[in-house]
């Protein structure tokens, strides 16, 4: 991602502002048709995005009355703001009112978990994205159909290992509040073994009876290859068609699908068409706020003192969160080996620039 894109800059202000900057900033940002950032064609999505943005901002904080105040002002001003209407409703059915004379108090119900990613650090332009498209015309289906919205059938994330594509369908299962069947070529037959057909349509039989349930296919490109590949044998046409009729069946059924892949490209075409799997997000390795969640995360254990936190996060893009493990883990190493009491900053960089990242501009554009 371009460090100068407006999600990138987003990440900086939440990083180094106050909750009020933030959001004044945040403001400001989208004023101006975009200000500095007018020419770039990613603004057009981050505005797009930004109600989101700035109301999972204010549930983190937990002031759930301004994130409510907003969406009833949104609504107010643009009726047609289905997404806002959406957010409104969901809002509304997690919080308890009480009124006492003219106050008015808003309390969080314990249960729970509107826009509650749990431990997905960053990757705000992924969830916002999946909270837009997915998870608000699930929860709030009978908003969507009075719009004439189609919900989407199914979502298919691709990109490189170890970005968070299992990781983040788990914890969507979790916020639609849906049953979870995982599934992977590995756990249900060789991939090159006759009769996949038969256990696809057993999957799917399985996922209608937990529905609502989310049936998540994990490597999707060994359950449905591509029938143009010429390793392979003719078999995998009747897989491919079973799936598609499922799918569509699914949809209807309350059965949500998801698909992750390293390797789209080996994926068939007929299921990547539109109609299908009407959703393909790119999962590229960990945004600025996620490095350094993960740089956290892997040094809270040990005897450290790293306080520019903003720095590592902005040297180490690209590197993916097992590779930023390794790191802290060879500098651990090396520090115990020099007798050092604790890791500071240089030990980590010395690592880092040791260690290239696996990916980088070039390797990522292949995963599309
Ligand atoms: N957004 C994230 N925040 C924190 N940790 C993450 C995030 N995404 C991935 N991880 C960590 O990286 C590991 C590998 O992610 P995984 O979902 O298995 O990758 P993929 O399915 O894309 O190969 C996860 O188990 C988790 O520990
Ligand atoms: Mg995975």
């Amino acid at each position: 991602m371009s460090k100068s894109n407006p999600f990138h800059a987003w990440q900086l202000l939440i990083l180094k502002y106050k909750p009020a900057t933030i959001l004044q900033k945040l403001e400001e940002l989208l004023q101006d048709d975009g200000g500095m950032f007018k020419d770039d064609p990613a603004f057009f999505e981050f505005r797009e995005l930004s109600l989101q943005f700035r109301i999972s901002l204010l549930l983190e904080w937990k002031r759930y009355g301004e994130a409510l105040a907003w969406l009833c002002l949104v609504t107010e001003i643009n009726p047609q703001n289905l997404e806002a209407l959406a957010m409104k409703e969901q809002l509304k059915k997690q919080l308890s009112f009480s009124s006492e004379g003219n106050v008015v108090l808003v309390n969080k119900t314990a249960n729970e978990n509107i826009g509650n990613w749990g431990a997905v650090a960053g990757m705000r332009r992924i969830k916002a994205i999946i909270e837009k498209n997915i998870i608000l015309p699930l929860k709030e289906r009978e908003t969507y159909k009075n719009f004439n919205v189609t919900i989407p059938k199914g979502l298919l994330l691709y990109g490189p290992p170890g970005c968070g594509k299992t990781f983040i369908v788990k914890r969507l299962a979790l916020l639609l509040g849906f049953h979870f069947i995982e599934v992977s070529p590995s756990t249900v037959a060789s991939t090159y073994v006759h009769g996949t057909q038969e256990k696809i349509k057993g999957l799917f039989d399985e996922a209608n009876k937990k529905r609502p349930c989310l049936l998540f296919f994990d490597e999707l490109e060994g359950f449905v290859p591509n029938r143009n590949r010429n390793d392979l044998s003719f078999h995998y046409q009747s897989e491919v068609n079973e799936f598609l009729v499922r799918l569509n069946d699914a949809h209807q059924n309350g059965v949500f699908v998801v698909g992750a892949t390293n390797q789209l490209k080996l994926i068939d075409d007929a299921i990547k068409r539109p109609g299908r799997f009407d959703m393909k997000l790119f999962v590229g390795p960990p945004d600025l706020e996620a490095r350094i969640d993960a740089f956290k995360t892997c040094l809270k254990k040990r005897p450290h003192k790293i306080s520019n936190w903003l720095y590592l996060g902005e040297e180490t893009e690209y590197y993916t969160f097992s590779e930023i493990n390794f790191i802290v883990e060879q500098a651990s190493r090396e520090v115990a080996q020099k007798k050092k009491a604790v890791i500071d900053l240089n030990d980590i960089m010395k690592v880092v620039l040791n260690t290239p990242p696996e990916n980088d501009e070039h390797t990522l554009q292949s995963y599309s």
